[in-house]
Parts: structure tokens; C-alpha cells; sequence
């Protein structure tokens, strides 16, 4: 998929959840799950696009799912429908979705559920259960794909679903696969209890980023072949193959 750089207009841009919003953009995007673009509706200022990964895309719409936190985000959330906004993608390697079979759980924690629902769409022959967790509010969860058979939510104020973290939910002896996006902890702890099943597991990283088309290597992570870009090798890594600091 060649990446192209396009100013697009905003059709979309509503609040789901306290600082969540769902952005959409009108056009043909031929995309893979898990890919994600540098979006950008300012000049100069903050210098750097930001990374946000694709959240949906249908015939006529491709969707974003964001959290505010900080000046990029914040411009972001004030986007009306019909103003400018530029994309650069698809970028990244995204999941394959032809190599994921079988009992697949997707776990997710927080805004990490954004490219998860896509890829839970486009899987085929697998027999999928969801695993989502968020602090407090929930969001994204009332439609998941028919894919899923088992859906499970977990908060950390037990205002919906189990009360603690996603993980404690969470036997990844059940499953062949397991894929996960969500904080670095959270991915971390769930490659090591993959690590103790023999279970394969794909996370998707969510490093900071500058260039993010390879150039710089800002968003390195330790890998047992040597330093990946998370943006180009990048953000979907097996969890084996990651060194982990903690
Ligand atoms: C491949 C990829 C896909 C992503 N997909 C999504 C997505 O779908 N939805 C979404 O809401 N966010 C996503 N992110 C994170 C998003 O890019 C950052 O939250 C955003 O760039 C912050 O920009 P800002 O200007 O609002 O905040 P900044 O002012 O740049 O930062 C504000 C705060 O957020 C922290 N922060 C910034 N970037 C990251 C990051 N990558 N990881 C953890 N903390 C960060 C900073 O340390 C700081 O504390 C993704 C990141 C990557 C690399
Ligand atoms: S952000 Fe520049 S190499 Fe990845």
C-alpha cells in the first residue's frame, strides 16, 4: 500500500467519552488493520504530525479514535465538519491478518482499543474472544464486530464489567494467539504471561514518534535482532521478539 499525503476535509468530529473523540474522513482509503497515519490540522506549530492508528474504514469514511493529551490532540478536538485537515499513510507494517487463526483473544487497555476493532473485523476463520479494559469510562464497546463471540470489560473503578485490570481476566492458555494493544505495562505483562503458555502474541507499540517514515529512528524499540523502528517495522512486533526492560 503506497503512502500518500493528502488534504482531506473533516466530515466528523464528536466527543464519545470525556476527552475521547471519533474523527472521520470522507474518501477511498486503501489500508491495512493495525496501520496508522500522522495527522496533522495546524502550520507550524506543534512541528511535529501526530501518530493516530485507523480505527475504521468503509466504503466511503475512514475513522479515527482519539484521546486529548496534550497541544497536537487538543487542536484535533476542536476540528469542525468541512475544516482542513492532512494525512500521511497508511503508514506501518499493521497485523496480518492471514497468520492470526484459530482461539484468538484481543486484549485491550484504554484508547489502545482504536486499532483493534478494525482488526477484529478483517479477521477471518478464527474464533475471537475481546478483552477491553479502560480506567473508568467505557467507550467503543457497544458495537463490536459480530467476529467476537465472548466480550469481556474490565474498570479500574468497577463502574462496568470486573473490577481491576484487563489481565486478571485474562488466560492466555485458552488461546493460540493473542494480540494487544494498550500502555507499554500492560502489553509487557501480557507478553510475559504469553511467554509462560507458549502462547503466540502480537502487540501493537505505540512509541513516541517523530518523522514517522523511518528516517530519524526516534521511536526505536529493543528487539533481539537489534534496534526496530516502530514506525516502519513497526507497530505490530511479536512479543518474543522484543527485549523488555522490566
Ligand atoms: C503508531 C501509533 C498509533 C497511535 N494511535 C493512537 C490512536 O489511535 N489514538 C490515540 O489517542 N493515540 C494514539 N497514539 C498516541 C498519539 O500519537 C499521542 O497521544 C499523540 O501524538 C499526543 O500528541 P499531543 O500533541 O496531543 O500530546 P503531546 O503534547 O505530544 O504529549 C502529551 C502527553 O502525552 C504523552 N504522549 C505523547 N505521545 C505518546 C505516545 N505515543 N505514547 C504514550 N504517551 C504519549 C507525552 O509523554 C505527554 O505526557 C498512537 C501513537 C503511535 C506511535
Ligand atoms: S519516527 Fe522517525 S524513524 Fe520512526
Amino acid at each position: 500500500m503506497k503512502q500518500k499525503y493528502t488534504v482531506e476535509k473533516v466530515f466528523e468530529n464528536v466527543e464519545i467519552a470525556e476527552g475521547v473523540y471519533k474523527l472521520s474522513i470522507k474518501g477511498k482509503f486503501n489500508v491495512k488493520p493495525g496501520q496508522f497515519y500522522l495527522l496533522r490540522a495546524w502550520d507550524l506549530e506543534p512541528l511535529l504530525s501526530r501518530p493516530i492508528s485507523i480505527h475504521d474504514v468503509d466504503e466511503e469514511k475512514i475513522t479515527f479514535l482519539y484521546q486529548v493529551v496534550g497541544q497536537g490532540t487538543e487542536i484535533l478536538a476542536k476540528l469542525k465538519n468541512g475544516d482542513e485537515i492532512k494525512l500521511t499513510g497508511p503508514l506501518g507494517n499493521g497485523f496480518d491478518v492471514d497468520k492470526i487463526k484459530g482461539r484468538v483473544a484481543v486484549v485491550t487497555g484504554g484508547i489502545g482499543i482504536a486499532p483493534m476493532l478494525y482488526v477484529v473485523k478483517q479477521l477471518k476463520n478464527c474464533n475471537v474472544d475481546f478483552y477491553a479494559g479502560f480506567k473508568n469510562e467505557c467507550y467503543s464497546v457497544d458495537n463490536v464486530d459480530e467476529n467476537v463471540n465472548n466480550f469481556q470489560l474490565s474498570t479500574e473503578n468497577g463502574s462496568r464489567g470486573h473490577k481491576g485490570y484487563v489481565t486478571d481476566l485474562l488466560n492466555t492458555a485458552e488461546y493460540d494467539m493473542v494480540l494487544c494493544c494498550g500502555p507499554e505495562i500492560m502489553m509487557h505483562k501480557v507478553i510475559k504471561m504469553c511467554e509462560k503458555t507458549n502462547t503466540t502474541v502480537y502487540v501493537s507499540m505505540e512509541n513516541r514518534m517523530a518523522c514517522g517514515v523511518g528516517a530519524c529512528l526516534v521511536c526505536t524499540c529493543k528487539t533481539k535482532d537489534g534496534r526496530k523502528r516502530t514506525c516502519k517495522e513497526g507497530p505490530v512486533f511479536l512479543g518474543e521478539e522484543l527485549v523488555l526492560n522490566d
